[in-house]
């Protein structure tokens, strides 16, 4: 059983302390807002994730997993010292790192014996040294061991303890490999690949990982717009792609383009890094354009199909970034919904979990409690998130509740052909064939 001290309880650090602590380590997640450490302590979990309700409690309960926001009390007998705070967009695109720097500040003046400081939030090139750095300033004069480790998350919303759980490989590193083989070590009993690099390498993994599934996604967009242009059917495109093995299946789903906490500012911060260094990234800048103008597109379409945007009603079904989370943060949704207002449209919008934290973002909206009060009067319905119940949505009812039967299919959840046997006027992603957004 290893002592843990886990920084910042957002998706990632609660995630990871959650997790750590039912693999049977003493763990106490620490985070500097109150009323977040308050609410999980009465049961209330800051973020909506599957699964992670019942487990904070069955750790709570067998005594494993603690909650404060005593950097003191947190780090008291602490081997490791997870840093998992959020590493958002700065002005120019750049990760703004002061949340690291407060957390590396709070462990310097609050350590009392030899830690690993391990870095789990998305950093910068260069920044495991620059913590290190930040520390040992603070420090001056006390000396005390600590080393620091990079260990990028690759988890996924939605399924996140899972991926914890089964990861496809642990990534750590550092310029002492013992300290990498006693990170390794927390993680053994998950019999998975780990690969041990230096602390720059691990930094760059993580945003070439984010890069490329980025870059995959802008890929199949592309070619979707070409498609519809052409005739083609882009679902069967990437299916076809997918089954040559160098390929594969996954992120190949052409629709409103990526969104979320990571792809947008990795994506960016990662451009920042290279301008920065003197190199051109332009196939990055190429990946953003194109996911920029995906939400363009889609709003084009529908400004086509009703001939003027201004005074319609738009109904929008989903609003978090994909399903199975409440997390809005540079959701597709939100960005059309702020292209249609602008273009004087009433938007209608809802969500299974996702409405209570889009609210601030979307002040103009009308909420609604489902799928067919969202329908109601609107001349067009945008299928923005793919959450299970809108698979099987009843249509007969959707299309008698309208005013307008127009939808955009903005993730290809629905069949094109039977929507417009029933009198509907479908727009898929990429769906050349149906002679649709045209
Ligand atoms: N969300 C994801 O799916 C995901 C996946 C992989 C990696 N990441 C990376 O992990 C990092 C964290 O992401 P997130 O989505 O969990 O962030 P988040 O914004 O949801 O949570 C960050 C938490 O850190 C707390 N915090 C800020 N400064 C602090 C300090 N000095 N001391 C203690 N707590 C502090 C905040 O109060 C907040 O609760 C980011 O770098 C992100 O890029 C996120």
């Amino acid at each position: 059983m290893s002592h843990i001290c886990v920084i910042g309880t957002g998706y990632v650090g609660v995630v990871t302390g959650v997790c750590f602590a039912d693999l049977g380590n003493h763990v106490v997640c620490l985070d500097v807002d109150q009323k977040r450490i308050d609410g999980i302590k009465n049961g209330i979990m800051p973020i909506y994730e599957p699964g992670l309700e019942q487990l904070t409690a069955q750790n709570v309960k067998a005594g494993r997993l603690f909650f404060t926001t005593d950097y003191k009390e947190a780090l008291k007998g602490a081997e490791f010292a997870f840093i998992a705070v959020g590493t958002p967009s700065g002005v120019e695109g750049e990760a703004d790192l002061q949340y690291i720097r407060g957390a590396a500040e709070s462990i310097a003046d609050n350590i009392d014996t030899p830690i690993v400081v391990v870095n789990k939030s998305t950093v910068p090139v260069g920044t495991g040294d620059w913590v290190a750095d930040v520390i040992r300033k603070r420090r001056s004069g006390k000396q005390l061991e600590f080393m620091v480790v990079s260990n990028p998350e690759f988890l996924r919303e939605g399924s996140a303890i899972n991926d914890f759980m089964s990861p496809d490989r642990i990534v750590l590193g550092s310029l002492d490999k013992e300290a990498a083989q006693k990170v390794a070590r927390l993680y053994s009993s998950l019999r998975c690949p780990v690969l041990i690099t230096d602390l720059r390498t691990a930094e760059m993994i993580k945003y070439a990982s984010n890069a490329f599934l980025a870059t995959r996604i802008s890929f199949i967009n592309e070619i979707a717009n070409m498609c519809e242009e052409m005739g083609a059917d882009v679902r069967e495109v990437a299916q076809g792609m997918g089954m040559d093995k160098r390929i594969g299946h996954a992120f190949l789903d052409a629709g409103l383009g990526w969104g979320g906490s990571c792809f947008p500012k990795d994506v960016k911060a990662l451009e920042h890094m290279a301008v920065l260094n003197g190199t051109h990234p332009q196939l990055l800048q190429a990946v953003m354009e194109i996911n920029r103008n995906q939400r363009r597109r889609a709003v084009l379409k529908l400004r086509k199909a009703l001939g003027g945007l201004n005074e319609k009603v738009i109904g929008i079904l989903g609003l978090s970034f994909k399903p199975n989370t409440d997390d809005v943060r540079d959701a597709p949704a939100l960005e059309v919904i702020r292209l249609l207002e602008n273009e004087g449209a009433v938007v209608k919008v809802y969500d299974p979990q996702a409405m209570d934290v889009a609210a601030p973002y979307i002040k103009k909206a009308v909420f609604c409690k489902d799928a067919y009060e969202t329908a109601e009067n609107s001349d067009g319905l945008v299928l923005a998130t793919e959450w299970n119940e809108f698979k099987q949505l009843d249509f007969q009812r959707i299309r008698s509740l309208m005013r307008n039967p127009v939808i955009l299919d903005g993730r290809n959840l629905w069949d094109g052909e039977s929507l417009r046997a029933m009198g509907f006027t479908y727009f898929g992603v990429g769906r050349g064939n149906l002679q649709n957004g045209k």
